[in-house]
């Protein structure tokens, strides 16, 4: 034994020793390309405009996942070394070079280090850039879990927002909505890798930013006014699928006296009151309890009749601040009911309306039992066919062409409006806005509830719309002066009805 031998070792210089190795050295490599990524992602993260949730996930989880494991070779490098010097293996040490900038070969090698050095940051720099982008876009949000937002993706490019990317609406800027959508960013893709998302993706979401930051930065509340005329065309379940139109002036209103008088179905919702209200189910379909506080600061509390209600318990529960989406709650995920489907089709003559009974035998199609997409294509090919077989033979032979394209048109409205593999259709993503097919604005305008004064939340079929006609098979079954709906069967008094209890949306009236 030497006396060198005996003076222990700096523990600095032990370290380099150890470290000295290939594989430390990549795992070092390794760390500082990451440690740069990292600090790239979140400077792209401060200054974005409006940062993705997903880039949360690169920033904080993938970026350092690669830190982790260069800093995991680092250590496993030292580890092997100190192994071969304690066996007294030859040490595989690799001493630094000495450089010398006025050799011209070493020089002219450490000009080409550095710019391979820059280029390698640089493109790592719009590698990280471009990720950041992909994150931001529809085809990430829409298609790369593919069956998870499938029913999303469909229904919203069929929609009047095709062009609004999903994080104008699902994100934006501000630091607690940063946070939250970063944590729920990083959920989802846990969901979708470990196949734990729920399925339909649940509705209404949670934490949807406020109309405010998202609706109203293109959609400018005081700009509302006057009305819209809306032509509704239905057909009958008949053999001659008859035709029914209904003409209506839809208050739309607005909410600033520079435009016009405020009014309508905008003006007391937005601008200068406040409602909120208590909502007992998931959905937010069954309201006992609104509160309204109007310009001048007016308080009137609304209860449902209900004799069951505890009405100290039901004010305590939390309330919803009423905002665009609670009457837009599908402005962009509609997902349309089969009879209303099969109405646009007729309308727009991609189905044929001389076909006798198109209009039941489609609906009743589309409202089967299907456990797959594919089952159901297979089955409305074979019912819809059999039924003028058996029951219009002559049809059948001489419609071949029609029948086999209302074939295929039902099968198209089926992959738009009605997805099994996500367990999602019309009816578990209700739309809140009107009253035929889902109670909607009758959640609250049911004639049902009550103020202590006796004020109640009108159900007036006029308050809303006012009918400019309606006819039926061509013939005017309503016009001036006699404005009120004419059900096509007798219901007495409309306003003790609730339409949603008969039309389904699906089979039925
Ligand atoms: C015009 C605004 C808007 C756009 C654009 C938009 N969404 Fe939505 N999204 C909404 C609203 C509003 C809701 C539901 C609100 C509620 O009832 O809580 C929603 C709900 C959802 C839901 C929950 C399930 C459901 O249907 O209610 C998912 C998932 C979703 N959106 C994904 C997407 C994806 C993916 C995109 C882009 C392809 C997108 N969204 C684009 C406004 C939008
Ligand atoms: C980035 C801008 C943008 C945002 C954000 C946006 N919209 Fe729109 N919206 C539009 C445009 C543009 C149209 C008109 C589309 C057309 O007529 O083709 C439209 C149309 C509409 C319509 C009329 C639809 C129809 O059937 O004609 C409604 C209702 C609507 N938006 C509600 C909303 C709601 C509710 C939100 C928030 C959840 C929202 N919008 C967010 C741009 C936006
Ligand atoms: C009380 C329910 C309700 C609320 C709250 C509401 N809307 Fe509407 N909105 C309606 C109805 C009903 C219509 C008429 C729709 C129809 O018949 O197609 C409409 C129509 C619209 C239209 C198209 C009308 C036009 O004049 O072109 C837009 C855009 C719109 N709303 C945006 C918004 C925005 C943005 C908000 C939030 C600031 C909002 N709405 C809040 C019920 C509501
Ligand atoms: C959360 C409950 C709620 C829902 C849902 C709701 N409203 Fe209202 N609405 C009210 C309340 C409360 C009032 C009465 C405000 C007051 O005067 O105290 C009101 C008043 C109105 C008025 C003015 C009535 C008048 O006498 O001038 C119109 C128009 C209106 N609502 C349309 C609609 C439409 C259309 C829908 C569906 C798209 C709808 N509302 C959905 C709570 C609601
Ligand atoms: C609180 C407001 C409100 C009240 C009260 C109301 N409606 Fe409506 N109604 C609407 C809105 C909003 C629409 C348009 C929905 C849409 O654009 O899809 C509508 C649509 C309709 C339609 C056309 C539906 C379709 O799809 O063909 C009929 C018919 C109708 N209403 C009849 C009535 C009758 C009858 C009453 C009285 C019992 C009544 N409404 C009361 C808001 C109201
Ligand atoms: C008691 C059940 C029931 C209730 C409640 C009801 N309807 Fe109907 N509705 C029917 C039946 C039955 C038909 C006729 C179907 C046929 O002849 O094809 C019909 C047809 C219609 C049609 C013609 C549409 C079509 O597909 O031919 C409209 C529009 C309509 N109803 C509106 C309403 C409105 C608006 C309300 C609520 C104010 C309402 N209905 C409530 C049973 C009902």
């Amino acid at each position: 034994m030497s006396a060198e031998a005996e003076k222990p070792e700096p523990v600095s210089q032990r370290l380099r020793r150890l470290l000295r190795n290939p594989i430390s050295m990549a795992g070092t490599a390794l760390a500082v390309v990451s440690i740069a990524n990292i600090f790239l992602f979140f400077l792209i993260d401060l200054i974005a405009e409006r940062s993705s949730p997903y880039i949360g996930i690169l920033a904080y989880m993938i970026a350092p996942g690669f830190l982790v494991c260069g800093l995991a070779l680092i250590a496993f490098g030292a580890w092997r070394q100190r192994k071969k010097l304690v066996a007294g293996g030859p040490e595989e040490s690799m001493p630094y070079p000495r450089i010398d900038l006025n050799d011209p070969g070493q020089r002219s090698a450490v000009i080409s280090f550095v710019g391979f050095l820059i280029v390698f940051v640089t493109l790592s720099a719009a590698g990280s850039y471009k990720a950041f982008e992909y994150t931001e876009s529809v085809q990430f949000c829409g298609q790369t879990c593919h069956t998870v937002m499938h029913p999303e993706y469909t229904a919203y490019q069929l929609s009047p927002h095709a062009r609004v990317t999903c994080v104008e609406c699902h994100v934006g800027s501000g630091a607690s909505w940063y946070v939250k959508s970063k944590l729920s960013g990083a959920r989802q893709v846990f969901a979708a890798a470990f196949n734990t998302f729920p399925r339909p993706i649940p509705t209404p979401v949670h934490n949807l930013r406020p109309a405010q930051d998202t609706c109203e930065q293109c959609h400018w509340p005081k700009k509302f006014y006057g009305a819209q005329l809306k032509v509704f065309t239905h057909y009958s379940s008949d053999e001659k699928n008859t035709p029914r139109q209904i003409r209506m002036l839809i208050k739309t209103g607005g909410g600033d006296p520079a435009t016009g008088a405020p009014e309508g179905i905008h003006w007391h919702m937005n601008i200068a009151n406040e409602i909120d209200y208590v909502a007992t189910d998931e959905k937010r379909q069954v309201i006992p309890y609104i509160y309204v506080k109007d310009m001048q600061g007016r308080v009137t509390e609304y209860f449902s009749q209900d004799p069951n209600l505890n009405k100290e318990q039901v004010v305590k529960q939390a309330r919803r601040r009423m905002d665009c989406v609670d009457c837009h709650n599908r402005p962009t995920h509609i997902y349309i009911p089969p009879d209303l489907a099969v109405d646009q089709s007729l309308l727009a003559r991609r189905l044929d309306a001389s076909l006798p009974f198109i209009k039941q035998q489609a609906v009743t199609a589309l409202t089967g039992d299907y456990q797959t997409t594919e089952g159901a294509v297979q089955k409305i090919a074979e019912s819809i066919p059999a039924f003028y077989e058996s029951k219009y033979p002559e049809i059948a032979k001489s419609k071949q062409l029609e029948i086999r394209n209302a074939v295929e048109e039902v099968q198209q409205i089926f992959r738009r409006t009605t997805f099994p593999e996500m367990k999602l259709n019309w009816q578990t993503h209700p739309n809140n806005l009107g009253h035929f097919y889902f109670n909607g604005c009758f959640r609250c305008h049911d004639g049902q509830h009550v103020s202590a004064q006796g004020k109640v939340i009108s159900k007036e079929c006029n308050i809303c719309h006012t009918l400019m006609g309606q006819e039926e098979g061509g013939v005017s079954v309503a016009a001036a002066p006699k404005i009120n709906f004419q059900h096509p069967v007798d219901l007495g008094d409309m306003t003790q009805v609730n339409c949603s209890d008969c039309h389904s949306g699906g089979n039925g009236p």
